[in-house]
């Protein structure tokens, strides 16, 4: 038995939402695990089916029990990606080249089982909410990346196909978590942070879809320097098209937001910790989008305490790991290691970018140079140190309680908001 045979309720309350505008009926006879038959092969799906599902085990996954009519297709998606690509600025610059619209093009190709027709129709036939429009931003992205990386047409093809199903884990997430305006608690964070692991069962248990695209689609918040999530996975355990994928889904999250300065905000957040992203992606995205360069919008006001604050952490991460350092052992050792390679990563570009020095010559009534560029530069760093915090978090659940108890401290330090709103590539 998998995962999928106990009925998820947040995805079933999206298949039932999809019932209202689109036909969705039995596929097959339901059984559940105790051989009860509880709908008919052919049968439409209503409310009935949600009651008679209420906490069941089902004989087979109900995805794979249900098929959709007319729900949205990879033509309409292709259709609609193009539409943006050729409406948006940053798009336009990145992939509207003929090479990158015949790359977005072998998304037609795809050929989706009904399972899977059904969870992108439950996701995204509601063409007007964010989640599709962050999904037709990562589908551009990865087309004109694809296309400058010169990828064969069946690796198009397979990051193309990632990059279409790679949120659909989040149909089994809480959706009040989703939609939140506050912070969530560590608890609530790994219940959104599973996600990705999600949308690979779902490819490869669900989809039956390749190995490459299931692994692209785990690590689509992942970071080549270890710093992303849910397993802080390093460059030499990330697939070519997953980190595509990776840099394509954080360009995503900002383009999508729009605005002034939108172009400099994404390329700012792109380059800042060089290790994070592809470089050659990095050199593409940069170069393409100078000309598009403007400054970085209003709404900015001088951060200088943020600044202070952000490097005061920085300093108390760093001793606090290098204590621990010396005791530590095993997985821990491994963990703490990647931290501290993850905060060595932000302090260099925090000195490459001029901000340490900014800070070391400030004197009182120097504020009004702590804006524009460098609030940016403060803003994008502060997140990534507490999403350090929340990636340790995760990962120390799978640990001893004494392992958790000796890492306890360093996270408490990171555990912190920032004073500055979570725009940046480090959101969930
Ligand atoms: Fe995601
Ligand atoms: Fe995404």
């Amino acid at each position: 038995m998998s995962a999928f045979n106990s009925v998820n309720n947040h995805c079933l309350g999206k298949i039932m939402a999809l019932t209202e505008t689109t036909d969705v009926v039995a596929s097959d006879d339901i059984y559940d695990s105790q051989g009860v038959k509880l709908w008919a092969k052919g049968g439409k799906i209503s409310a009935c089916l949600q009651e008679r599902l209420a906490s069941r085990k089902l004989r087979t996954p109900l995805e794979l029990t249900l098929e959709v009519e007319n729900g949205i297709t990879t033509g309409d998606v292709a259709d609609d990606c193009q539409k943006l690509i050729l409406a948006n600025p940053i798009l336009c610059h990145l992939s509207s080249n003929k090479a990158a619209l015949a790359a977005l093009s072998h998304l037609r190709l795809v050929r989706l089982p009904s399972a899977l027709k059904l969870l992108l129709a439950a996701a995204y036939d509601n063409r007007g909410t964010h989640e599709y429009k962050h999904e037709l931003h990562t589908i551009a992205l990865c087309a004109g990346f694809a296309a400058y990386a010169q990828l064969s047409s069946l690796d198009t093809e397979l990051l193309l196909s990632a990059a279409l199903l790679h949120d659909l884990g989040v149909l089994y997430v809480n959706p009040d978590l989703l939609h939140s305006s506050r912070q969530l608690t560590a608890k609530e964070w790994a219940s959104v942070a599973v996600h990705p692991k999600v949308s690979h069962m779902v490819a490869l248990e669900i989809g039956k879809l390749r190995d490459e695209v299931g692994q692209a689609i785990g690590q689509h918040h992942e970071r080549l320097d270890g710093s992303g999530y849910p397993f802080m996975l390093t460059k030499e355990r990330i697939s070519p098209i997953g980190s595509i994928l990776a840099a394509a889904d954080a360009m995503a999250a900002i383009i999508e937001r729009g605005g002034e300065g939108a172009a400099n905000k994404a390329t700012l957040a792109i380059r800042l910790i060089p290790e994070e992203f592809d470089p050659v992606l990095k050199t593409y995205i940069c170069t393409s989008l100078r000309d598009l360069a403007a400054p970085f919008g209003h709404g900015d006001q001088p951060c200088y305490e943020q600044t202070r604050d952000v490097v005061c952490k920085l300093d108390q991460v760093e001793a606090k790991v290098g204590e621990l350092l010396q005791s530590a052992a095993g997985k821990v050792h491994d963990l703490l290691k990647m931290a501290g390679n993850v905060c060595h990563n932000v302090r260099k570009a925090l000195r490459a970018t001029g901000v340490d020095f900014l800070l070391q010559s400030y004197t009182p009534g120097g504020e009004g140079a702590f804006c524009g560029e460098v609030y940016h530069i403060v803003h994008e760093t502060g997140w990534r140190l507490r999403n350090i915090s929340r990636t340790l978090q995760l990962r120390a659940d799978a640990l001893a309680l004494d392992e958790q108890a000796f890492l306890a401290p360093l996270i408490s330090i990171l555990e912190w908001t920032p004073d500055t709103p979570q725009e940046t590539l480090v959101a969930p």
